[in-house]
Parts: C-alpha cells; structure tokens; sequence
C-alpha cells in the first residue's frame, strides 16, 4: 500500500474507499489507535447504566459501577467470546453471558460461573474480568476511549477542537448538555469517509440541498443558500489532527443573536459567561467535527457519530441533545430540527445518502481513479499554529483530514 501515492496533496485514490484490505488498515490504525468518542455521561447517569458501542470492529460495553466510577469493557465473554450484553441500553446489576452463564458486574469483575467444580482449584475469579480499554477519559461529559496504552491525551489529541467543543457547550447556561432524546440511526452501502467528507462539505448544499432550501425559503423566509455560496464570508477550517469547522459565524445568521423570545435565556448565560462570551456563544453559528468520527451539527442540534462497519457499509448515529438549564421551548426545537433535516423522512441528509452512494458506483470506473479534493488550494490561508483556513466552498477541511489519515496510516505501516 503506497500511501504517497494513494493520497496526494490536491487527490485520493479511488481504491481508498472500496479495498477491503485499506479499510482493515484504518481500524487498526486509525480507529484502534486514535481517541474515539464512546458515549456522554449523561446516557448512564445511574448506577448499572450501561449501553454498548463500538471502535472500529471491538464491541465495547460503557458502564456506570455502583460506585458512580465509568468503565468500557471488552463485550466479550472470557469464558467463550459471546457478547456479554446484547442491548443497545438498559440498567442492571450484573452482565450474564447467555451462552453458559457466566456473570460479570458492572465494573466487568467476573464473580460467578455455573458448577465452578469443574475448574479444578486453580482457577481464579479474578482473572477472568472482562478486557478493560486502556485509556478512558471525559471532557465536558464527553467520554473518549483509546484502544492504544500509550500516546497523545485527551486534550493534547483535541488541540484546537477543543475551543470550539467549548463553545458549543457553553450555550448551556449550566456548562452541561444532557443526551435524553433518543437517537436515530442510519445504514447506507458506501464507505464511512463519504460522510466524514461531506459533514464538512460547504460546497454541496446549495444543490444536494436545493429541494430543502426551498422548502425553507417557503415556510421560513430563509435558508442556507446564501451562506454556502461563494464569498458569503463564511470559512473552512481544518487543525492539526484532521479536526475542522465550518465557520459561519461571519454570515450572522445565528438564529438566536437578537431574538427576543430567548431574552431569559441570554440573561443566564451572561450571568455564568458574561456579556462578552454570551454573544460569542449565541452567534457561534458552526459545524464541528473530531477525527475520526464525531461530528456536531449546526451549533447545538446535534452531534452525529459515525461507524464503518466495511468498506461499503457504514453506520451513523445522531443524538440530539438538550441545554441543561435552557428553556424547554429551545431545547424542544432544538431536537425538533434533527427530524426535520436528518430523520428518513426528513429534507436534508436523506439527499446526502443519494450522493454517497452514486459516489460509491461511481468509484467503480477503473478509467478515471482520482477523486478531487483541490478546490481552493491555491488560496488558502496558513495561519501559525497549524490552522488552514478558506472560503466556505472550498476543500480545505478535506484536505486536512486526508493529511491526518496518511499520518495515522503511515505509523503503523
Ligand atoms: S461464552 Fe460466555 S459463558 Fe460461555
Ligand atoms: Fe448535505
């Protein structure tokens, strides 16, 4: 596998997104070795709260111990490799294995097994606990996992994410977001960084989403057509670490900047941030996402989590979530607007897995292997520190996450 040549500059091969063997490499180097978003606290408030998830190919339980202490487990049975835990979610003082019984609790100890007397006496309890990942850690309620015992912590890995993350969450007048509303999920058959490409894509909407724009120009007298036009003012970051925004900060659309319905709203958040960050925080009119796979819509909407499952498959997984100490009113239209941009029924992402997968057939024609990702190369601007900033329509996020891939590609070659 030449990754020099597989991912240029301004170019990928096509090859990236359909050989099985370039999809096995990204789980072990990137997923397995990466910090990956596991859960938020705030879906396992309660002791024995647990719900499973995955980085890249492992099956991982996140727990909460009676104790109040987290823990991600291996979901894998010691005994004879089943899921210790089918369920999506649930509560419980104890993970039973199904197969032939064995029972772990809820900090993955293993503390019984049906007629031990056939172990003989040497067997030990203790030293068939579930697999524990081997670094855990929370920022602002949002749990990362790393498959890998040593490198870059949290924060570090974050770098320049983290800023915006804060500004995200900030617009919570207690600091803290709660993740209650459910999540939908969706499948479509083309490869994951499709949707990782077009998370961050500012040059699609206006006519992947013309359908949707008109809709909205109909009932809501405006749309993000204008923002995602070419010098609107709105930008395209990317940081080091493949971490990008859109930035639409620039194009005051903010729906909340001078609303008078949320003026209680405004007035907490000034208390807790001041008059300066408040206005910061309620025009801050951006799209996050986080390498590898978590990515935040439309300021305070929701965030969106995205799982290969093989080269052509890929699962995602939007959570709405609510504004700890916001009006109910807010919080309910904010989970409102996943329904109406990203459920199946909805305007918006429906059109963007239509494009996926044409992009998927497409990829089959051997003539032509490079997809481009050049756009406004020639006038993007580095700025110290690493960040690459240009116009809203450009491919500058793009790059940089392929600057990332190569990178975490590379180290394990
Ligand atoms: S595989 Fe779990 S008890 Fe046998
Ligand atoms: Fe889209």
């Amino acid at each position: 596998m030449n990754l020099d040549e597989l991912v240029q500059e301004d170019r990928v091969h096509r090859s990236i997104y359909l050989d099985p063997a370039i999809f096995d490499a990204e789980m072990e180097r990137i997923f397995h070795r990466t910090w990956v978003f596991v859960g938020h606290e705030s879906e396992v408030p309660q002791p024995g709260d647990y719900r499973t998830v995955r980085i890249g190919r492992q099956p991982l339980i996140l727990s909460r111990h009676t104790d109040g202490s987290l823990h991600v487990l291996l979901n894998r049975c010691m005994h004879r490799g089943a899921l210790v835990c089918r369920a999506e979610r649930g509560n419980t003082t104890a993970f039973r294995c199904m197969y032939h019984g064995w029972v772990y609790d809820t900090q993955g100890r293993l503390i019984g097994v049906p007629f031990p007397g056939g172990y003989g006496p040497d067997f030990r309890l203790e030293d068939y606990g579930l697999r524990k990942v081997p670094r855990v850690a929370s920022y602002r309620g949002f749990v990362f996992a790393s498959l890998a015992p040593e490198g870059p912590d949290l924060l570090e890995y974050l770098g320049q994410a983290k800023d915006y993350l804060d500004l995200i969450l900030d617009a919570a007048p207690e600091g803290t977001i709660t993740v209650r509303s459910g999540v939908e999920k969706y499948h479509f058959p083309a490869n994951w960084k499709l949707q990782i490409e077009n998370l961050l894509d500012g040059y699609h909407p206006n006519f992947t989403h013309q359908i949707a724009f008109e809709i909205a120009e109909e009932r809501k007298g405006a749309s993000g057509r204008k923002a995602n036009s070419e010098g609107s003012g709105a930008l395209t970051r990317s940081f080091p670490g493949g971490h990008a925004v859109l930035d639409y900060r620039q194009t005051n659309r903010g729906y909340r900047a001078g609303d008078r319905r949320w003026a209680a709203y405004r007035e907490r958040l000034v208390q807790r941030l001041g008059e300066k960050r408040a206005e910061e925080v309620l025009t801050a009119d951006i799209q996050l996402f986080i390498f590898p796979n978590l990515f935040f819509q439309n300021a305070r909407q929701h965030y969106r989590v995205v799982i290969p499952r093989g080269p052509e498959l890929t699962e995602v997984q939007a959570f709405p979530y609510t504004l700890d100490g916001a009006p109910e009113e807010l919080n309910r239209q904010q989970v409102q607007s996943l329904s109406w941009w990203a459920s199946p029924a909805a305007f918006g992402q429906p059109d963007d897995l239509e494009a996926f997968v044409r992009v998927q057939e497409g990829l089959y024609g051997e003539a032509a292997p490079w997809v481009l990702f050049s756009r406004g190369l020639h006038r993007e601007k580095r700025l110290p520190g690493g960040e690459v900033v240009g116009d809203i329509t450009d491919e500058v996020p793009q790059r940089g996450i392929y600057r990332a891939w190569k990178e975490w590609m590379s180290r394990g070659e």
